[in-house]
């Protein structure tokens, strides 16, 4: 069984009266564990994309089963739970909270999710050694430089024991040897917890690291 499967996938958006198609008929199918790049030039949809995969948004049309699950017939809070259990994000931007700890950033998705404080620090600081940030665990994020915040936000990413990882262009704000890194982390996760991962990504060095690439274009894979 896939663990994501999209079947005609469409996202229009209206401007001005006029409808704009940002996804047209997407099919995609992802095994548990594999590890893919999607590509596509600026504004091809790829955020779309991520965010209708993550339950950040709703398609136009079309199905999407979940890990077996056809999503679109959940109510949100439903949508919510699905995704607090089986979706982990990474973003470009990191988006650690400044006043927070790393240790209480990374522990943070525990706590919304009721569990009690001592098993959550726990946890985090077992995920925090996993991405080699264990001797940096009260630091704030801005005393860390950006690989190091990513690892973080890795962590965090991870500490819920995601079945997907969707990281939407994780070495956009790094310099390529820091990005590369990254990238070894994914590939180090992907083989060892057998975590799926997708990556967004412009950048063809780091997408043929994956073991698939999906192109996008006009809306559409190519
Ligand atoms: N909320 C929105 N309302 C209207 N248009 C949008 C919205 N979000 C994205 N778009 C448009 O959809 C297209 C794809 O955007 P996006 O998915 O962010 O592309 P990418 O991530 O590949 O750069 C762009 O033309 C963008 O302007
Ligand atoms: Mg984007």
């Amino acid at each position: 069984m896939p663990i994501v499967e999209l079947r005609q996938i469409s996202k229009h958006y209206v401007m001005a009266g006029n409808p704009i198609k940002v996804l047209e008929n997407i099919n995609f199918h992802l095994v548990a564990g594999e590890r893919v790049a999607i590509m596509g030039t600026s504004g091809s949809g790829k955020t779309t994309l991520m965010n209708i995969l993550g339950l950040l948004d709703h398609p136009s049309s079309g199905q999407y089963f979940l890990n077996g699950q056809e999503v679109n017939s959940l109510t949100e809070d439903e949508r919510a739970a699905l995704r607090n259990r089986t979706i982990g994000f990474v973003f470009q931007a990191f988006f650690l909270l400044p006043r927070l700890t790393i240790l209480q950033n990374v522990s943070l998705p525990l706590h919304y999710r009721g569990c009690d404080k001592i098993t959550a620090t726990e946890r985090a600081q077992q995920m925090l050694a996993k991405v080699g940030l264990a001797p940096l665990i009260h630091h704030k994020p801005n005393q860390l430089s950006g690989g190091q915040q990513q690892r973080a936000a890795i962590a965090r990413a991870l500490i819920g024991n995601p079945a997907v990882i969707l990281a939407d262009e994780p070495t956009g704000a790094l310099d390529s040897q820091t990005g590369q890194l990254i990238m070894d982390l994914f590939a180090e996760l992907n083989a060892k917890e057998k975590v799926t991962i997708i990556i967004v990504t412009h950048d063809p060095k780091i997408a043929e690291q994956c073991q698939r690439i999906v192109h996008i274009r006009d809306g559409k894979i190519a």
